[in-house]
């Protein structure tokens, strides 16, 4: 058998892998395992958005579609995106992709030349390292400062000759911190002196607590899009993670870069889920505050409980807590938090992520999707195992 390219030879397994299989070998074994390894909250799709996709396929809308996406949905999206983050954009600056995931891997393929190099402050999500090495990109990590804030300083000092753009994500998963206006002011700045591109996941726009949209690049300048490739998502915000539907926000050019990609590789997101989407942009701030809300109260829940065991940060925003189990290690208890995090799911039956998969060991990632029940068990079984 002809042995398979170097590009997917050197991509890294996601180390969440093992725990994944393990919580299926559990399961089908019979065990109930709670799951707090899942990125994903437990809330269905709302009926709306599930009828105007049934009305789009009775209707026949299965046919291909512009590769840029449906122009309905673009102008949806551009008028959302303007209001939230006080923007100028237009549907001319938008290109929808199969889920954000989709998005990031062509942004970097259209970026990136073999050893280019692209700064990314850890934690991180398990894709961004990836998805640049798969663009021939290499990635730059960076440590980030005290409660996971970007670190401006470690920034600058890793930008080279080679260095084309900054990956940041707020809210971040897995921490949950929410970066500030002045910080993003700064760096901003910095791009626009280095001539390099700011990509800004924004998967979780829609699960922030305590405070309104602090967030927004664009809020801050309208010559923002020049160095900014916004990626946002209606997975999380919407609970429409199965419809794959993602966008990025760019300048015309970029746009123009990613659509001749798209052209060649999928050609158009589906169809009729993009009626779904369109539906989405209109449900009411009521409808979207009611899971925001209960995701606010799993949140405290779980940080009001596990704070008492780990050295906790509080998320501002996103599905996830990062607390910081060094103390548990440096005790010689466990011998990693990937170790760690596999003795509690084989002795707790709850699952929860190593921070080795985000750039930090020493830090577990627990995501408070699950119900409060769940949230509350979990808690219990660990204090007891612990
Ligand atoms: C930070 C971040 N970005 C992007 C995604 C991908 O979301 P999707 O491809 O469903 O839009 C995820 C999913 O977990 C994520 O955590």
């Amino acid at each position: 058998m002809p042995s398979p390219s170097n590009r997917v030879k050197e991509i890294v397994p996601s180390k969440s892998l093992e725990i994944a299989i393990k919580v299926l070998d559990l399961r089908e074994d019979g065990h109930g395992v709670i799951g707090l390894h899942v990125g994903e909250a437990d809330f269905n799709t709302p009926s709306s958005i599930l009828k105007s996709t049934q009305k789009a396929l009775s209707e026949n809308k299965t046919k291909y579609d512009l590769v840029q996406g449906n122009l309905e949905l673009r102008k949806s999206i551009a008028q959302r995106f303007n209001k939230l983050n006080h923007g100028n954009i237009t549907a001319q600056n938008i290109i929808l992709g199969n889920g954000s995931k989709h998005i990031l891997y062509n942004v970097f393929q259209s970026l990136l030349n073999p050893g280019d190099e692209v700064i990314i402050p850890r934690p991180y999500w398990v894709t961004f390292p990836e998805s640049v090495k798969l663009a021939g990109g290499i990635p730059k990590f960076v440590s980030s400062s005290k409660g996971f804030q970007l670190d401006l300083d470690a920034i600058k000092e890793a930008i080279g000759p080679k260095t084309k753009a900054i990956v940041i994500n707020s809210p971040n998963n897995p921490s949950g911190v929410i970066y500030p206006p002045h910080v993003l002011s700064q760096l901003l700045t910095l791009a626009k002196e280095k001539d390099l591109i700011i990509i800004s996941d924004e998967a979780y726009e829609g699960f922030i607590y305590d405070e309104e949209r602090p967030f927004s690049l664009y809020s801050l300048d309208k010559e923002t899009i020049n160095n900014t490739i916004t990626v946002q998502s209606f997975s999380k915000t919407f609970s429409m993670t199965g419809f794959r539907i993602g966008y990025a926000v760019a300048s015309n050019s970029w746009i123009t870069h990613l659509k001749n990609l798209g052209g060649h590789q999928v050609g158009n997101i589906c169809t009729f889920a993009q009626y779904g989407a369109i539906e989405a942009l209109s449900l009411s701030e009521e409808e979207m505050q009611t899971h925001v809300r209960e995701l606010q109260e799993r949140r405290d829940l779980a940080y009001k409980l596990f704070s008492s065991l780990f050295d906790c940060f509080k998320p501002q925003g996103g599905f996830c807590l990062f607390p910081n189990v060094s103390k548990y290690i440096e005790e010689g208890r466990f011998t990693s938090s990937q170790s760690m995090a596999m003795e509690i799911l084989e002795k707790t039956h709850v699952a929860v992520l190593p921070g080795e998969a985000f750039g930090l060991p020493d830090h577990l990632r627990l995501s408070f999707t699950p119900s409060k029940d769940d949230i509350k068990n979990a808690f219990q079984k660990i204090k007891e195992f612990l």
